[in-house]
């Protein structure tokens, strides 16, 4: 029973539901993307944001807790809510231009099973689609995970709002190396 309510707080990892300030922020770097996946939805504090800066129809919230889901449901039925892993949901989704992957998701609580297969997912997805940002938020000084070479965490800001305050994050894929050939020059003395 203990050992539930601890895995529980680790995939919570949050006291409060995000801020309007904080939601407000990761929405607007949503925006202009061609879909969004919210990742650890929640209570829906950064689905509201995200619906003002994209068509429900191009948003899809993902939320582990059943009793979050319905609620997510009932308040926004114009939206494809989730109910599963986070890992899964990026597995499986259709992907249709660059995508935009919120996420609240508190990797530095996340039972390390769930955090290693959810960080996978995160990376096979922005190989899969290179155009597309991971947008993460953490309370912590440094990026929310280690990312392998190949992928660079860019800070954005930080919202001292939020309780406690949080910091934005964006995870890219780097631009694959272009062998360049170097062609010797023309030898005229040389056939
Ligand atoms: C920080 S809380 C939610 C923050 C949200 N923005 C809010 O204001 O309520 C993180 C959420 O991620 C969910 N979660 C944790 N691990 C998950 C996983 N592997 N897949 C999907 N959701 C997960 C938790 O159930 C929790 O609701």
């Amino acid at each position: 029973m203990w050992a539930r309510i601890q895995r529980r707080a680790r995939l919570t990892g949050s006291v409060a539901p995000s801020s309007v300030r904080l939601a407000d922020e990761l929405a607007s770097l949503a925006a202009g993307f061609d879909q969004v996946i919210e990742l650890g939805a929640g209570s829906g504090a950064v689905t509201r944001a995200l619906t003002h800066v994209v068509s429900p129809d191009r948003l899809e919230a993902v939320e582990l807790q059943i009793r979050l889901v319905t609620i997510l449901r009932e308040t926004y039925p114009h939206v494809e809510v989730t109910h599963g892993t986070a890992d899964f949901a990026l597995d499986r989704f259709n992907m249709a231009g660059a995508t935009a992957v919120v996420s609240s998701l508190p990797f530095r609580s996340l039972p390390a099973d769930v955090k290693q297969l959810t960080v996978q997912s995160v990376l096979r997805f922005l190989v899969a689609s290179p155009s597309s940002r991971l947008i993460q938020f953490t309370y912590g000084l440094r990026e929310p995970f280690l990312a392998p070479p190949g992928f660079e965490w860019r800070r954005i800001k930080w919202v001292m709002s939020n309780l406690p305050p949080a910091c934005i994050w964006i995870l890219s894929k780097l631009a694959d190396e272009v062998a360049v050939a170097t062609e010797k020059p023309h030898d005229p003395n040389r056939s």
